[in-house]
């Protein structure tokens, strides 16, 4: 991998501890890193280079999946301390010399890694200041790497996207969603296109619905400030649901590259059924957590959160039926729920495939279950097939069963060092591209429209359960249920 200086603005920040710092420190001990390389972290507080290296020390011990610690002191050796005042493009200057004077003393190509782990608001100064200090203009290669939120409506969406335009090309743009950068989200692609029989599978012939779930047992906790402005359908569907949505339904491309299988989510994306706002109410259900119970500890209400206002109408759930209006999925409904306090922490994606063999056994008194694809992508990653079988030892009877892979946890990369790795070497393929984090605005809009004039109805939900009843309606309207719920 060529030499390049990674340079992180928010290097104190809780993202830089939790996550950064560790995924780098796993690619290193993987050889996952340039070499040599070079990182500047940036942040307000007037820390020395000492102090800073400390804190990386500290949060690799504690966040990190490994525990060998032994070449910490020759990783932090790489790390040196910026105070900068982002929004002061003179405050530049200094930056820009400590890039320019490590890639001397390193011997380091002037490639350049800028990386915003920042509040949103300082995304444009940041990239702008970029420019105009002469830290963009480099002889090799520069990029941008940059964390959600990405606009807080689509007008935002695209004001920012105008502005990072300013000084950064799109192909040097890498939008983080860490949905992208878990395995089991990767691997969609290769379950995909890799398997023929799933392939031949993959389209309205023999799907009768897809159901996307990301529920949370965690409440708001601290974030009450963004979420109560955000909601379920910013903090998750416009982001998280919509990637896995096309990447669940992307169709074949003609060869795996970034450039292709993004056109292919893009395509997904584009033939996803806009929602007028007078029909949201219809597709959509929206709904706020009420006082219950958490693994038999009580829960109190979103509205009796801190920082929560008493009459806060944001939704913490979302369930939506969406329809993609192309050959391949004509017919076949998507439906997407996430939510904060459900009963369990679980990402999933399960495939219901049709059964036009039910009939057969009509003299059998109960109907055999359909075939599911259950693809786990957290906590447990894996892939599972239900099919019917006869147990012998219950009469012949038809009974579903499970042919399970289980990849297990140990040893599998964090989402962070997958997406790291990716970016320092180039690769965009799980980057939100522009044009899908566009769309995805252009689909949420009439959605938050509807719910600023309150044309869809708030639903509550007890803490600790699948959502509100009308979550369950929504499929039983289509004939169809949610699976999995326990
Ligand atoms: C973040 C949201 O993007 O994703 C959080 O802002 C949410 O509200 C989190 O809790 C969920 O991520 P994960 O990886 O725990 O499913």
């Amino acid at each position: 991998m060529e030499s390049m200086s990674f340079v992180l603005f928010g290097a104190t920040g809780d993202l830089a501890k939790r996550k950064i710092y560790p995924a780098l420190y796993n690619l290193y001990l993987d050889q996952k890193m340039p070499s040599p390389f070079s990182i500047i972290g940036v942040g307000r507080r007037d820390w020395s280079d000492e102090e800073f290296q400390a804190s990386v020390r500290k949060s690799v011990q504690t966040f990190s999946r490994r525990a060998e610690m032994e070449e910490m002191d020759e990783f932090v050796q790489a790390f040196r301390y910026c105070a900068v005042d982002v929004t002061d493009p003179e405050a530049f200057k200094p930056l820009q010399s400590l890039v320019a004077q490590r890639e001397a003393e390193l011997q380091i190509a002037e490639n350049r890694m800028f990386y915003l782990s920042v509040a949103p608001e300082f995304f444009d100064v940041i990239s702008s200041s970029i420019k105009t200090s002469g830290l963009g203009t480099t002889k090799g290669w520069k990029r941008l790497i940059i964390e959600k939120p990405f606009g807080h409506d689509l007008k935002s969406a695209q004001q920012l996207n105008e502005k990072l335009g300013a000084a950064f090309a799109e192909e040097e743009i890498y939008r983080i969603d860490h949905y992208l950068g878990k395995p089991m989200v990767q691997n969609l692609e290769a379950l995909e296109f890799a398997n023929p029989v799933f392939q031949a599978l993959w389209n309205n012939q023999y799907i009768a619905n897809v159901q996307i779930t990301a529920g949370e047992t965690v409440g708001v906790e601290e974030r009450a400030g963004y979420y109560d402005q955000a909601g379920a359908i910013r903090d998750m569907v416009q982001n998280h649901l919509l990637q896995m949505l096309m990447m669940t339904a992307m169709h074949v491309p003609k060869r795996i590259s970034a450039n292709d299988i993004r056109a292919q989510k893009r395509q997904v994306m584009e033939a996803v059924r806009p929602l007028q706002k007078e029909e949201v109410a219809q597709h959509v259900v929206r709904g706020q957590y009420a006082a219950g119970e958490i693994s038999d500890k009580p829960a109190v209400d979103y509205r009796g959160e801190p920082g929560v206002r008493p009459d806060s109408m944001t939704d913490t759930f979302i369930a939506a039926r969406v329809w993609i209006d192309d050959p391949f999925w004509k017919g076949v409904p998507f439906y997407i729920r996430t939510g904060k306090r459900m009963k369990e922490k679980s990402t999933r994606i399960v495939i219901e495939f049709k059964n036009p063999l039910e009939g057969l056994y009509h003299h059998h008194q109960d109907k055999p279950a359909p075939n599911l694809l259950i693809i786990s992508v957290h906590p447990n990653e894996g892939i599972a097939l239900q099919v019917n079988s006869k147990n012998p030892s219950n009469s012949g009877k038809i009974e579903p069963v499970t042919v399970d892979f289980s990849a297990g946890t140990a040893g599998v990369p964090e989402a962070y060092e997958l997406l790291l790795f990716d970016a320092l070497r180039g690769d965009s393929t799980y980057f939100a591209h522009w044009k899908e984090v566009e769309l995805s605005w252009k689909w949420v809009e009439p959605i938050l429209a509807a719910f600023r004039e309150n044309l869809v109805p708030l639903h509550f939900y007890p803490a600790g359960s699948y959502g509100p009843d009308a979550a369950e309606k929504l499929l039983t309207a289509d004939g169809f249920q949610w699976w999995l719920d326990q």
